[in-house]
C-alpha cells in the first residue's frame, strides 16, 4: 500500500536486512515469516511521519523506534491470532496454524523483546520519553485485548464499552507511534498531545473499518478470514447496533444464531449478515467512522506547523479509510 513511499522503502530495507539466528528454528522462523508477509506497515510509517511533521531531518535516528513499533504490532498479531482462532493473516497461514500454539506464544514473546532491543538503539537522550509512551501504550493494548475477549462472553456490551475497547486495543498504538516520532523531533508537549490525539481518533476509525472489512471484505484481497468476528461472537459495532435494533421476529433469529452450535460456519455468517443488512448497520458504522475522522482532522488542524507539512498525513489517513485490506 505504501511500499513505494520512501519511508515504506526505508522500513522494508531495514526489516529485510535484519538477520536472525538459524537456531532454534521454531523460535526465529515464525518471526521472519510474519515480518516477511505483506503487512501495510502503517505504524512505522506514522513514527517517521510524526518526526518529519515536526521538522526532524535525520530520519535514520527515527528508524529504530519505528521498527520497534512494527515488531510490537506483529507480536500482538501472532498472539491475537491464537486468541481469535484465526487461520489466515496477510493472505497466508497464521503462525499458530503453520506451526502450533506454543511456537506462536514463544516466538511472539521473542519478537516483543526484539522490539525493546530496537527501541534501545534510539538516540539515548530520548529513550526515557520513548519508553514511557511505548510502555503505556503496550499495556493499554493488553487491556483492550482482554476487554475484546471478555466481550465475546458478555451480552450487554454498549457502544461506549466498544469504543473504549477499540481505543485501547488498536488506537493508542497509532497515537503512540506518532507521538514517538514527535518526541524524536523535539516537539513540545502540547504538540505531542495533539498528534497523539489525531492518531487515536484515526485509530478508532481504522478499527471501525477493520470490523467492516471482517464482514464485507473481499476474500481475494482481504488477507484474513472473512466472517471471523461473527464466528467468535465478537462485539463489533455492527453486532452491537444490530442487537439494539432487533424487532420481535429478528430477535428470535438472532438468538438462534447465538445459541445453536449446530449451524455451519458459512451459514451463521450469511444469516448474521442478513440481519446486518436488514438494519443497515454498515451505514451506521460508516457514519461513526466519519465522525472520528473529523475529530482526527480537527486535531491535525490545531497542530502548529504549515498546511503543506500536514498534507502527507492527511493523505495517509484518507487512504486508510478507503482501504480494502
Ligand atoms: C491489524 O492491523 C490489526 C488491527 C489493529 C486492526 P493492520 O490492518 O495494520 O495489519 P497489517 O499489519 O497491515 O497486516
Ligand atoms: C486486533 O484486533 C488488535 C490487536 C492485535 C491488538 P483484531 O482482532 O480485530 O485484528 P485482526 O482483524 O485480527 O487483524
Ligand atoms: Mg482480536
Ligand atoms: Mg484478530
Ligand atoms: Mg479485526
Amino acid at each position: 500500500m505504501f511500499e513505494q513511499h520512501p519511508f515504506g522503502k526505508l522500513i522494508a530495507e531495514y526489516i529485510q536486512n535484519t538477520e536472525y539466528p538459524k537456531q532454534p528454528a521454531d523460535l526465529y522462523d515464525p518471526i521472519m515469516y510474519i515480518l516477511s508477509l505483506s503487512g501495510k506497515r502503517i505504524r512505522p510509517l506514522l513514527v517517521l511521519m510524526g518526526a518529519k511533521l515536526f521538522g526532524k531531518e535525520n530520519l535514520q535516528e527515527v528508524v529504530p523506534a519505528s521498527i520497534a513499533i512494527e515488531y510490537f504490532h506483529n507480536f500482538s498479531l501472532i498472539h491475537d491470532d491464537i486468541m481469535d482462532k484465526a487461520p489466515l493473516r496477510r493472505g497466508k497461514a497464521t503462525v499458530h496454524q503453520k506451526w502450533n500454539d506454543n511456537v506462536a506464544i514463544l516466538s511472539g514473546d521473542a519478537l516483543l523483546v526484539k522490539a525493546y532491543l530496537e527501541l534501545g538503539k534510539s538516540p539515548s537522550a530520548h529513550i526515557p520519553d520513548l519508553l514511557n509512551v511505548f510502555n503505556k501504550v503496550a499495556l493499554e493494548v493488553c487491556e483492550g485485548q482482554q476487554y475484546d475477549m471478555d466481550f465475546e462472553k458478555k451480552s450487554n456490551v454498549s457502544e461506549d464499552d466498544y469504543l473504549n475497547m477499540i481505543r485501547l486495543k488498536t488506537s493508542v498504538l497509532l497515537g503512540g507511534a506518532l507521538q514517538m516520532g514527535a518526541i524524536l523531533a523535539n516537539a513540545e508537549q502540547e504538540q505531542q498531545q495533539l498528534i497523539y490525539d489525531f492518531g487515536v481518533n484515526l485509530g478508532i476509525a481504522f478499527q471501525l473499518q477493520d470490523d467492516y472489512l471482517d464482514v464485507y471484505g473481499n476474500p481475494e484481497t482481504f488477507g484474513k478470514q472473512v466472517g471471523g468476528d461473527i464466528l467468535c461472537n465478537k462485539k463489533t459495532i455492527l453486532r452491537i447496533k444490530t442487537e439494539q435494533l432487533l424487532d420481535e421476529e429478528s430477535k428470535e433469529e438472532f438468538q438462534k444464531l447465538i445459541d445453536l452450535d449446530t449451524i455451519e460456519d458459512a451459514e451463521k455468517v450469511s444469516r448474521m449478515k442478513n440481519l446486518y443488512a436488514k438494519f443497515e448497520v454498515d451505514k451506521y458504522a460508516e457514519d461513526i467512522k466519519s465522525r472520528y475522522m473529523e475529530l482526527a482532522y480537527n486535531k491535525l488542524d490545531s497542530i502548529a506547523v504549515s498546511e503543506a507539512q500536514k498534507a502527507e498525513l492527511r493523505m495517509l489517513a484518507d487512504t486508510l479509510m478507503h482501504r480494502t485490506r
